[in-house]
């Protein structure tokens, strides 16, 4: 077998097993209201930001424009302000106690989960979860000489995604392994490859039947 570069990127499941995970309304708004208890909470001192309602936090009034970036916690102004090293004037909540690690974490978190303003049920979900297993689609088509491949697994499976050429060859492995249920993003470095066009298969151990479906093998070009 060649050697084959092969990385792992993302593994796509984690979007999927977080989302929804913490809930604004319940989790989230009472930190706002416990700090905020005089009754125009935060209205005007930061530039119009203001903690009452979600909609109102994720106008983006403030002296620096949004507070929430979602999907990215950590960098976002809100989670910063709350930490020891706020990346412009006072730690928040002002003259306050600062707020515990757990809860400037959980924020963190609802942040990444895509900053939703109501959490999605167990049913919903599911739906978003894949349940298949199947080679969604490559990225870029044609390529040169890199190219992602996203797969999408319904449960934890080995797998193996092998890369065959026009006359049926395999000419490289990109993932034997145990991978979790989700999606998965595997860039294929075809450096070492002529032009032409290349099939990607994807083989999973474990399969019921009705896991069994199309999308099994996608052409993919490389155009050097
Ligand atoms: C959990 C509660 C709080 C959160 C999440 C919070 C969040 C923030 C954020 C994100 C900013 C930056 C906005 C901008 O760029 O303009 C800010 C600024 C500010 N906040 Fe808060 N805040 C909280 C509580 C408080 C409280 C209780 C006070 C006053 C008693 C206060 C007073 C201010 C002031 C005066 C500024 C602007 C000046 C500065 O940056 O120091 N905040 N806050």
């Amino acid at each position: 077998m060649r050697d084959t570069l092969f990385y792992v990127i993302v593994s796509g499941c984690f979007a999927a097993v977080l989302i929804g995970q913490v809930d604004y309304t319940t989790q989230i708004q009472p930190v706002f209201n416990s700090s905020c208890n005089s009754g125009s909470c935060h209205g005007g001192s930061a530039g119009g930001l203001d903690l009452t309602s979600y909609d109102n936090l994720m106008k983006g009034d403030s002296n620096n424009g949004p507070v929430v970036t979602s999907g990215d916690g950590a960098n976002s102004v809100l989670v910063q302000k709350l930490g020891s090293m706020p990346p412009f004037g006072d730690r928040m909540p002002k003259n306050l106690d600062p707020l515990p690690d757990a809860t400037i974490n959980l924020i963190s978190q609802w942040i990444d989960e895509g900053a939703n303003e109501e959490s999605i049920s167990v049913e919903e979900w599911m739906v978003a979860v894949p349940a298949k297993f199947r080679i969604v689609g490559n990225y870029p088509n044609p390529f040169n000489p890199k190219t992602t491949i996203v797969v999408e697994l319904a449960r934890k499976a080995h797998i193996e995604l092998v890369v065959s050429d026009i006359l049926g060859r395999d000419v490289a492995v990109l993932m034997r392994a145990p991978l979790d249920r989700g999606s998965h993003r595997i860039v294929w470095d075809a450096a070492d490859h002529p032009s032409g066009a290349y099939f990607a298969r994807l083989i999973t151990n474990g399969e019921s039947e009705k896991d069994v479906t199309d999308g099994r093998f996608i052409t993919m070009t490389l155009l050097k």
